[in-house]
């Protein structure tokens, strides 16, 4: 079903999709298993899509984590508020660009972690750096940023905002993907 409404979306829109599918679990693994998930106090998420990570970090976030998706797509912000409305999670039918702004009308300032899904590669250079700027920003200061991408090239625009990047890749996923975790 989320495969079907992946590429639906993706036919549909295209570039801001930004893939024909939805992440794998592999890809998931690698984005979310080394994460202190279990101790983050605010949590966000860019681009959930059809939730692939979204329900991993609702497995395992304490109850009193404040949880905030920001995802653009009308379809998948849709089908997301009918899967996680009910569990207290804050979903939000916005762009990740906005995020300073979300942040502080709701007094909230300093991410443990934002998970991001933003296909930076197929934006202009503008929002891209708006959005990645906006994040460094909003990072608590031992937060982490975490971004997949399916190419490297997003290094050069990331080290611009970030001072300490580690990259890992996984070939098990369509297409395969680097995970970019970066820090203040
Ligand atoms: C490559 S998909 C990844 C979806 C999902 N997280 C996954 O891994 O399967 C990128 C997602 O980012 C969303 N997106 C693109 N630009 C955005 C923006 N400026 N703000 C919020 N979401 C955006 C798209 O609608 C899409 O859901």
């Amino acid at each position: 079903m989320s495969q079907k409404h992946f590429l639906n979306q993706f036919l549909r829109k295209g570039n801001k999709v930004g893939a024909v599918a939805p992440s794998s679990r592999f890809l998931s693994d690698k984005m979310l298993s080394s994460l202190p998930i279990e101790q983050c106090k605010l949590i966000v998420e860019l681009g959930p899509g059809t939730g692939v990570f979204t329900e991993r970090i609702i497995e395992r976030k304490n109850p009193d984590c404040t949880f905030i998706m920001i995802e653009l797509n009308d379809s998948f912000y849709s089908s997301l508020v009918q899967k996680y409305q009910k569990e207290g999670i804050e979903i939000l039918h916005d762009s990740a660009s906005n995020l300073q702004e979300i942040l502080s009308k709701r007094s909230l300032s300093q991410c443990d972690l934002i998970i991001s899904s933003i296909p930076l590669a197929i934006l202009n250079k503008e929002l891209q750096n708006s959005i990645i700027k906006t994040a460094s920003d909003c990072l608590a200061p031992d937060g982490a940023f975490v971004q997949f991408q399916y190419s490297l090239q997003a290094k050069k625009v990331l080290s611009q905002y970030f001072s300490k990047i580690g990259i890992r890749f996984t070939a098990l996923n369509f297409p395969p993907a680097f995970v970019y975790t970066c820090k203040n």
